[in-house]
């Protein structure tokens, strides 16, 4: 059975629109903890354009779950990560003209500093993932690189145009599972998934944990968090 991590993001995009205290995504976390969740997820993006570095360290001390802390490689990052010390880093790609997290590491083309930063981080006990696409080729790197977990992005399943698109790309996901899972890794996964095309992911089996965010925040406007959070738990077991 596949945990749920929650992204609180957007509960802070939701605060920074009037640059003000509310909603005050600590708050969040500790609902989406009560419905049930195994994880709270936040990205520290390099910009702060949501959870800012004040947001990370009162949820390292307040939070009873979990805390997947999603970060660049980029320096500063890396050392406020250091100093936080969240139980898992998920390392991630931005771009600063970006939404939201476009596609996985190159793993593959930046295999030196990859490892540089998972060994700097683990130095201070903090467990390491990299967010890579459905890629065999990826996959094999990150286990190269030292990376005992991976998270496979899932977005081009949830942006799949037509049955035929997702079932490919469902595929996709379903064979990198394996292959990481033949390496001894740990897989997670997540990335556009919501309440309707969730349950195919969660089928596929020896997914340790699916990380959401997106969907909940804004089924949460009609639901309430806490029940948003329960009906998606609901759908991942
Ligand atoms: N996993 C990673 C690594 C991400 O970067 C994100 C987006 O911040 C998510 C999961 C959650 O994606 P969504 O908000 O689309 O559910």
């Amino acid at each position: 059975m596949a945990k749920l991590g929650v992204n609180i993001d957007h509960v802070a995009t939701l605060r920074q629109a009037r640059g003000g205290s509310e909603p005050d995504p600590i708050s969040a976390a500790l609902v989406c903890e009560k419905a049930g969740c195994d994880s709270i997820v936040a990205h520290l993006r390099e910009d702060r354009r949501h959870i800012n570095d004040s947001d990370v360290a009162k949820l390292k001390n307040i939070i009873k779950t979990r805390f997947n802390l999603e970060m660049s490689v980029n320096s500063g990052v890396v050392k406020a990560a250091m100093e936080i010390k969240p139980h898992q880093a998920t390392l991630v790609p931005e771009r600063r003209e970006e939404l939201t997290t476009e596609g996985g590491l190159d793993v593959l083309s930046n295999m030196r500093k990859i490892s540089e930063v998972i060994a700097k981080l683990e130095s201070c006990s903090i467990e390491v993932s990299l967010f890579i696409d459905p890629e065999e080729k990826q996959i094999e790197a990150s286990k190269k690189a030292g990376a005992k977990t991976i998270e496979i992005h899932t977005g081009k399943y949830a942006d799949a145009k037509g049955p035929d698109e997702a079932t490919r790309e469902l595929s996709a996901i379903s064979n990198a599972v394996k292959a990481g899972r033949r390496l001894g890794i740990t897989v997670n996964a997540g990335h556009g998934l919501n309440y309707k095309n969730v349950k195919a992911v969660a089928a596929i089996g020896e997914i340790e944990e699916l990380n959401i965010g997106h969907s909940i925040i804004s089924h949460s406007v009609f639901a309430g968090l806490e029940n948003a959070v329960k009906e998606m738990l609901a759908l991942v077991r």
